[in-house]
């Protein structure tokens, strides 16, 4: 153990300091045989300091790895050299270990080098995985930050403007109310994206699907929806679905309002609501063999202009929107809810017919209703 047991002597503080080094440190000797590990390197690689010794390091590492020609290189160079997001998965060290190394040449002992590794953080490796989830994840993230970071000091901005609006001058007046009107409008989309981070388990009953349609009709012909006929095509003797009253009606909501934005004011603008029971359709689910069965079809239909065939890969996504004021978290919103009640909704879009189809599970018994949290919405253009 060359450079720890140098004549300088305290070696049993020296051993201290590296032990205490929460990255692995490992000193290669010149025959290239791992001559000291600390405890952080005997756990990243997975053997004691003794088996190590017993080792070269070209033995321990991915064949082929960077890591080899970094420390012949610094035995040449006597420079330390810094390397990053090198890989060095392997059976033996698991999957992705994905580190940063900094290699060193230890000056009193010629050709011994020093290697410290830097395990990448947990932000690198979900990079790496599916992007969409890790967008969810991102989102659920970002909303409760928000809902934390931001409106907190906006209830205080807003104060402050009130507090103002009584002290200035008539003209000023409309900037206090600006800054009034606008801070309201941050907090309503902040309490938009809040949804997203809410992940409390809801409760669930057997509701039927065609009282939830006729709410939402109600309301759209109450308000934006005024100028649009709506007409319905029910399958009357359809069993009920099991889920949330509060997020269905939310979520036909969503469908329809983009559906009344998207026939706009034309005169033969037509929204229609369908539903029906389609046994035949099974879905593989990602990860088991099985398939399951949803046969509980709601769909929201138009004869808009259809969606923007670029938008379709992401449709589902939230922030995509082609409206100057939209949020684009209507959909994003709708997928969550389906998902999270194990259904699934996707789209079928062409000019003047686009179809939003909601399926979901049948409900046998409570307890049978299982998430089919990997089922992924889709978007489809013909
Ligand atoms: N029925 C529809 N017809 C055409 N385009 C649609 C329809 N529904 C949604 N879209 C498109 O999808 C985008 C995202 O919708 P959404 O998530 O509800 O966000 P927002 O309505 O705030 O834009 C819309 O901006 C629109 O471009
Ligand atoms: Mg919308």
């Amino acid at each position: 153990m060359t450079a720890i047991e140098s004549p300088a002597g305290d070696n049993g503080l020296a051993l201290a300091v590296l032990n205490s080094v929460q990255n692995p440190v490992i000193l290669v000797d010149r025959a290239g045989h791992v001559a000291f590990a600390n405890w952080e390197a005997e756990s990243f690689f997975g053997a004691s300091a003794a088996q190590l010794a017993r080792h070269e390091i070209s033995g321990l590492i991915p064949f082929g790895s960077p890591l080899l020609a970094l420390i012949d290189q610094v035995r040449e160079r006597k420079a330390p050299v810094n390397e990053y997001r090198v890989d060095l998965s392997s059976p033996r060290l698991g999957q992705d270990k994905l580190v940063d190394l900094y290699v060193a040449p230890v000056v009193s002992e010629p050709g011994c080098v020093v290697v410290v590794f830097q395990e990448r953080s947990m932000a690198d490796k979900i990079d790496r995985q599916l992007t969409h989830r890790a967008a969810a994840r991102s989102v659920t993230g970002l909303a409760s930050m928000l809902a934390h970071e931001i409106k907190n000091p906006l209830s205080g901005i807003r104060g402050a403007a009130q507090l103002l609006e009584t002290s200035v001058p008539d003209e000023d007046r409309s900037l206090t109310r600006l800054i009034c009107d606008e801070t309201d409008r941050i907090v309503s989309l902040v309490d938009r994206m809040e949804v997203f981070s809410d992940e409390r388990p809801v409760d669930r009953q057997p509701i039927n699907i065609h009282s939830v349609l006729d709410h939402v009709k109600a309301i759209a012909k109450a308000g934006f929806g005024r100028d649009v006929r709506i007409s319905e095509n029910y399958d009357p003797s359809l069993p009920p679905v099991y889920a949330n009253r509060d997020q269905l009606v939310q979520v036909f909501l969503n469908l329809v309002k983009n559906a009344a934005e998207a026939v706009g004011d034309e005169a033969d603008g037509e929204i229609l609501l369908t539903t029906a029971y389609r046994p035949g359709i099974r879905l593989s689910v990602a990860g088991s063999r099985e398939k399951i069965s949803l046969p509980l079809e709601f769909c929201v239909i138009d004869n808009g202009p259809g969606v923007p065939t670029d938008l379709l890969p992401n449709l589902f996504d939230p922030f995509v929107t082609t409206k100057t004021n939209g949020s684009g978290l209507g959909l994003a919103l709708v997928a969550k809810i389906i998902g999270a009640h194990g259904g699934i909704v996707e789209c079928d879009s062409q000019s003047r017919r686009t179809v939003f189809r909601v399926l979901m599970p049948m409900h046998k018994e409570a307890s049978s209703v299982e998430p089919a949290a990997s089922l992924t919405t889709t978007g489809k253009a013909k």
